[in-house]
């Protein structure tokens, strides 16, 4: 076995179907009053009712999350949680609500309590964003990491088919990275592994029935999986090249992953064997589909986009600017990404432009 370093990350798991019926205990034992409780315009009455159970310990609601954490949006959540006395705030919504709260929590350490409803999986990770002047910023902080993640599949059951596909596959393909990960570690293979083969099993299932309680559940888990994975290990090619398309061309998070995932993990399938291997066992395909074509297949045949050209905000003659941003200052990887890899970087992105299934 190779050497390795193992760095849990603190935090306090509740998972179940109907386990936001252990919220007033939850709070308890962060010792907080006074609640802050966030959401997207979306989500608002979710977040209202979550605020109602709270009762006299909910200082108010802002439910003005978005995509990527305007700097001046999480100024203002900072003002009104100063303003409310807030010290707790309380997340429930996808890695946009998350990432709010981790703004907030950044600057005057207030512990988050999250409840995700999607499977995006930032309420795992220590790492935060930030967006001014069109660029994000991320950096990981300790203060960001949720003290408490109350994950409960019935929250889940509406979330829309088309976004509960592309976000699972957004898990997956942090399981699928930190497979190779250059500091993975055993306990991360076996729980990326496991996540992989948790959603992939929902997926279908989930389409067939939206509501299907068992298949919500077997998704979030498979999300807490993947998204420890997340927190604890590095990501390479196929995270840099997402964050340089969402970041460069605003597309949106899930969909762009989705597209992306079965190229990268294509690209570097030479330089990580072993890590394939665990990717088609997972999938079920080992000897029938390499695990490129799986995971291209699985978005596919879930009807979710498996070309950039069909989720618009990219022309193809974007990609040139595309391929030079991914191979500056890259991030580590399998398989070597410089300037002299521009080229095979441009060609994987041309044939996920057009949704090529790869080999
Ligand atoms: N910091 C990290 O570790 C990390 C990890 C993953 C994602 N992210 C960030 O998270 C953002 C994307 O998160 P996301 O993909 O979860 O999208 P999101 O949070 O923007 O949610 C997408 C939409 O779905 C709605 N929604 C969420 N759950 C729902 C439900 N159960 N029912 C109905 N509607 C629901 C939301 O209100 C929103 O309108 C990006 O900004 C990404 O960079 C950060």
């Amino acid at each position: 076995m190779k050497a390795f370093v193992y760095n849990g990350q603190p935090g306090r798991v509740v998972f179940g179907n109907g386990a936001l019926s252990q919220l007033e205990q939850e709070v308890d034992l962060l010792r907080a009053s006074r609640v802050l409780v966030l959401s997207t315009p979306g989500q608002q009455a979710q977040a209202q009712a979550v605020a109602g159970r709270l009762g006299a310990r909910a200082a108010g609601v802002f439910a003005r999350a978005v995509m990527h954490v305007p700097l001046a949006l999480a100024e203002e959540a900072r003002a009104e949680a100063r303003r409310l006395g807030a010290d707790c705030t309380l997340a429930i919504g996808g890695g946009s609500t998350v990432g709010l709260a981790k703004a907030i929590a950044l600057e005057l350490g207030l512990p988050i309590l999250a409840i995700p409803t999607t499977y995006a999986g930032s309420e795992m990770t220590p790492v935060y964003g930030i967006t001014d002047g069109g660029i994000k910023k991320t950096g990981k902080d300790a203060r960001v990491l949720p003290r408490t993640v109350i994950y409960d599949p019935d929250l889940t059951l509406r979330l829309p088919v088309g976004l509960s596909i592309t976000s699972g596959m957004n898990a997956i393909a942090h399981a699928a990275e930190g497979l190779y990960a250059k500091d993975g570690n055993p306990i991360m293979e076996m729980m990326a592994e496991e996540g992989i083969r948790a959603l992939a099993r929902a997926m279908p299932a989930i389409r067939q029935q939206p509501a299907d309680a068992q298949a919500r559940g077997d998704a979030l888990y498979g999300a807490w999986l993947c998204g420890t994975v997340l927190g604890n290990v590095g990501m390479a090619l196929h995270h840099k090249l997402c964050h340089t398309l969402g970041g460069t061309f605003n597309l949106p998070h899930a969909e762009v992953h989705t597209v992306i995932l079965p190229h990268a993990i294509g690209f570097n399938a030479p330089f990580a064997a072993p890590a394939m291997r665990r990717i088609e066992r997972a999938l079920g395909t080992e000897g029938s589909a390499s695990a490129a074509a799986a995971l291209f297949d699985l978005a596919r045949d879930n009807g979710a986009p498996v070309a950039l050209k069909d989720i618009g905000g990219i022309t193809e003659a974007d990609l040139a600017v595309a391929a030079d941003l991914a191979v500056q200052a890259p991030y580590w990887n399998p398989r070597e990404i410089g300037p002299d890899q521009r080229e095979d970087i441009h060609r994987l992105l041309v044939a996920a432009y057009h949704g090529i299934r790869p080999d």
